[in-house]
């Protein structure tokens, strides 16, 4: 054992001696001074290959100069106020692939629409008023349109014709069987059209004289095979004509069998001539000689309306073409003539985050400095007066390599030639600070940088670094904003969530506009062309009428954040949008335009009005909002259900007894409303949730909170408003007979002396005529009857939430048995501890209601105000009121079995179920 200890001991000193470990050092620096050249030579060759030749794939040439075709050819519709701007949309199953892809498009560009799901056995109301409820139709499957039952196709049919509305279709059909006798040419209904599907096609050419094309600009062939399966047509009538054509390709498959069949050119062709087929609009004559032979197929037809007077465009693809979004656009603009269209104008913003923020060795250098002056240049030709927005945080400049050092102070003396805008000193989230004059003294040596380098800070746009404090909101942000930026305009990706980001939309919060930001796919951390996530077929497909080239497509206006890293290293972000510009030029009509921030801020929320109001939601059920949430906030103090009315239904009395319970707690009362914060219903609600959530206690475990304000059940923005930031809470409803509810309200109004309530018998307020009368009794009016209306105001408590999440009870239970109601509220609320309060609660005499018993057995009832004492309504008030809530009260009954909840027991007894 000690021989062999010795023996290795001799090895180790013999491998580590003097001259061996100079060896070995030598070895390891040079072969570090190799690697580091290599790893510089890997840089530089990546930054010369893309900087300096441009050549990792062309911008495109979009041979327009062939065609010869009218610039804009937007047909110009006549004023038709006679249809409403609404898309009608009949879908196969909201699931399909295809369904859901219109659903996204249609919601992209804002366009309204109502869903028919499934068979359809009936249409839905089409005329209202005399007006046209839908602008247009769109059917997911032809076929359902061709199969409709007689009566509801003539009846769609001649709602088409009279109201100049046409139909946007679908034909793709699954082959369920093949055979290498395939007959390809099937007959669309009764039209003088035939069809062939699931094809592989080729080589797609669009019709530059289609009449349909108005955002879509034929650029040229889009050579090579098409993805997914295609449908192509024949025509036998003149009505139809090719909005775009393909050629077939060699090979197809039948996917549902995965058979592989051969096509046989000779054997069979689904397009066959026919006498009628206008084959001068087949072949456009815009393209040179090879692309004009007689094998195109139609793929997209517009039915011009001659065969039936009905006008249609049917695509023989599933929208997975990214053509025939725009086309889909277009389509609906032609067919609704102009009433669901979106204007050719686009804004185009881009920003430049972090100016002299990044890691040593990857911000610019002056030669990139010049790059982007010059890009700006180069896009002012096609969007005038473009300007980059430049963002800074002044604390980290001249930390990088010296020529990276001598890059900035070149783009300081340049600092004129663009617009700047505040970032943060040192790139610190806002919601790490919890005071505001924190914030506010760090952002003000941001404030003095600016002043000192003489940056461009006039337009009122700033952007938060990580979007931190925009949104959710932290207060302290927009203070500070106001008070030393005075910043009027910003912009976020995360409002009202990241994903789906078509769905991203601005709002306005303490007067500072919001806009949404979209995505341009460049982050920090994208540098290099070939590291761009997914490589760079991800970034060609995204330019080309991929993901990028849909946000200029749908947005009117579009925010881009970009990086320094992106305009130094492969200059990535240059790379981008030259190509994503021309490609935009190339293959539409739409018209980029710049203008400053906060003009952008004011044409954003006079185009979109409905989005100033905020719609708060909870911030710890998104993880992105979670992490720039302060860590002194916490979401647990919001309540976990509402009671919401109506008032004068016994909320008071409801929100007293859920009190005794030890479970439960309350909001602390607010100064101006007492025990309601009337939070969702009124201005309170822009103060936002951290002002909201103040009222309540930071519950422990066990704890249920709750809050009841009483104004909540008949507004309308409160149930859409609960949703968002509530979406698992219960929300508690009561209902009296609406008669009794309006008697008491008034009573509630002449014992505050209201001068109309004394001045007026209960009988003149309801039976007062809406028209003519004075504006106070109106008022009294309304307030004594409308919100009786209860299943006109509980449907919309019922929208997006499950039934077992509303919970009904009976007022006039309350008053006689609120024990037994106790019993109903804590189990429908899930309480773990079911208390009895048959102990707790007594019936007054001389209050003539049931009241508390405290802790000495005495008994502690409600306040005046609650139980008042006043004569019984009169017969003629009872009897015109029970005739007026005749109908309401029936659709109640109706709802509530339908929602599956007990039915009131005045309810019940009136309706004589
Ligand atoms: P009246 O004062 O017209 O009788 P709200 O709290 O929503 O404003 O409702 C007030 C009503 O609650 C009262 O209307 C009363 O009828 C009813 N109520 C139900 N239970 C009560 C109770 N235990 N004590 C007092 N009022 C009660």
């Amino acid at each position: 054992m000690q021989a062999i200890k010795r023996n290795m001991w001799m090895k180790v000193r013999k491998i580590a001696s003097p001259r061996n470990i100079v060896f070995t050092l030598t070895s390891l620096a040079t072969f570090s001074v190799f690697y580091m050249f290599i790893e510089w030579q890997n840089r530089e060759t990546t930054s010369f290959h893309i900087k300096d030749h441009h050549s990792f794939k062309p911008v495109p040439d979009c041979s327009l100069g062939r065609v010869n075709r009218n610039e804009n050819q937007a047909v110009k519709f006549p004023e038709n106020t006679q249809t409403r701007q609404k898309a009608l949309l009949f879908l196969k199953s909201p699931q399909t692939q295809l369904g859901r892809k219109i659903v996204v498009l249609l919601e992209s560009a804002r366009f309204k629409f109502n869903t028919q799901n499934g068979e359809i056995k009936n249409l839905p109301v089409l005329i209202d008023d005399n007006k046209g409820r839908y602008g247009v139709i769109i059917f997911e499957d032809m076929l359902s349109y061709t199969g409709l039952h007689q009566w509801n196709r003539d009846l769609l049919d001649k709602y088409c014709r009279d109201f100049n509305v046409g139909i946007v279709s679908f034909l793709h059909p699954k082959r369920t069987s093949v055979s290498h006798d395939v007959e390809f040419t099937q007959k669309l209904g009764n039209f003088p059209l035939n069809y062939a599907s699931n094809l592989k096609v080729k080589d797609y050419e669009l019709n530059a004289t289609a009449r349909i094309l108005r955002i879509a600009r034929p650029a040229e062939i889009i050579t090579g095979l098409l993805p997914n399966d295609w449908t192509v047509f024949e025509f036998e009538h003149n009505t139809y004509t090719p909005v775009s054509t393909v050629r077939l390709a060699q090979a197809y498959e039948a996917h549902d069998t995965g058979q592989d069949l051969r096509w046989d050119k000779n054997k069979a062709r689904p397009f066959r001539q026919s006498p009628s087929v206008n084959r001068q609009s087949s072949l456009f004559g815009l393209f040179p000689s090879e692309s004009v032979t007689d094998d195109r197929l139609p793929a997209v037809v517009q039915d011009l309306g001659k065969y039936d007077q009905v006008e249609r465009v049917i695509f023989g693809e599933a929208l997975k073409f990214w053509l025939h979004q725009v086309l889909f656009l277009d389509a609906i603009s032609y067919l609704s003539r102009g009433r669901l269209a979106l204007p050719l104008e686009r804004n185009v913003q881009i920003d430049i985050d972090d100016m002299f923020v990044g890691v040593k060795g990857t911000r610019m250098t002056s030669d990139d400095v010049t790059a982007l002056l010059n890009f700006q240049e180069e896009l002012r030709e096609t969007i005038p007066g473009f300007s980059f927005q430049l963002g800074f945080s002044g604390k980290f400049i001249f930390h990088g390599e010296p020529e990276e050092t001598e890059a900035e102070r070149l783009l300081l003396k340049l600092h004129d030639k663009f617009q700047w805008f505040p970032h943060m000193w040192s790139h610190m989230q806002a919601h790490w600070f919890k005071n505001v004059s924190q914030l506010c003294s760090y952002m003000d040596i941001n404030r003095q940088f600016a002043v000192r380098h003489k940056l461009n800070m006039s337009h009122g746009y700033a952007v938060s670094p990580h979007h931190a404090g925009v949104y959710p909101v932290h207060q302290p942000l927009y203070d500070c904003w106001h008070r030393i930026w005075n910043i009027t305009t910003t912009s976020t990706e995360e409002y009202p969530h990241l994903r789906p980001d078509h769905k991203r939309r601005g709002f306005i919060h303490d007067s500072i506009k919001v806009l949404p930001r979209q995505t341009c796919g460049l982050f920090t951390h994208t540098m290099i062309l070939d590291k761009y996530p997914g490589g760079p077929t991800t970034l060609h497909e995204n330019i080309n009428g991929g993901l990028l080239f849909q946000t200029f497509l749908f947005n009117q206006f579009n925010i881009y954040m970009t990086h320094l890293s992106n305009y130094g290293n492969d200059r990535l972000a240059i790379y981008t949008f030259r190509r994503a510009i021309k490609f935009v030029q190339c293959w539409t009509n739409l018209q980029l335009r710049y203008d400053p921030p906060e003009v952008v801020g004011r044409k954003y929320f006079e185009l979109y009005p409905e989005e100033k109001d905020p719609l708060w939601t909870n911030p710890c059920l998104d993880k992105r909002h979670k992490e720039i949430y302060s860590e002194d906030k916490t979401c647990d103090r919001l309540p976990n259900f509402v009671v919401v009315g109506p008032q004068k239904t016994g909320t008071t009395a409801l929100y007293w007894f859920l009190n005794m319970h030890p479970d439960v707690e309350s909001n602390r009362p607010s100064d101006k409303t007492f025990e309601e914060v009337q939070f969702f219903s009124g201005a309170n609600y822009y103060k936002g949730i951290d002002w909201y959530m103040d009222y309540f206690p930071v519950p422990s475990i066990d704890t249920i909170l709750f809050e009841k304000s009483a104004t909540y059940f008949d507004q309308e923005v409160v149930p859409r408003r609960v949703a968002a930031l509530l979406p698992k809470s219960h929300v508690v409803v009561i209902l009296i007979d609406p008669a009794k509810r309006a008697y008491s309200w008034y009573q509630h109004m002449r014992s505050h002396d209201d001068p109309t309530a004394l001045k007026y018998s209960f009988y003149q307020v309801v039976n007062a005529k809406r028209q003519g009368s004075p504006s106070a009794l109106i008022s009294l009016q309304r307030r004594c009857l409308d919100p009786g209306f209860y299943a006109y105001h509980l449907e919309r408590w019922t929208d997006g939430r499950r039934s077992d999440q509303i919970v009904i009870v009976d007022g006039e239970m309350l008053k006689e048995k609120p024990a037994v109601v106790m019993q109903h509220v804590q189990k429908a609320l899930g309480f773990k501890n079911i208390i009895d309060y048959s102990k707790k609660l007594k019936f007054d005499q001389k209050k003539g209601f049931f009241c508390q018993v405290t802790e000495q057995k005495r008994l502690k009832c409600l306040g005046k105000s609650k139980g008042r004492l006043y004569p019984d309504m009169d017969d003629k008030s009872q009897m015109f009121l029970t005739k007026y809530y005749q109908v309401a009260n029936t659709k109640l009954l109706q709802m509530l079995k339908s929602m599956n909840k007990p039915v009131p027991k005045w309810l019940g007894e009136q309706q004589g179920s």
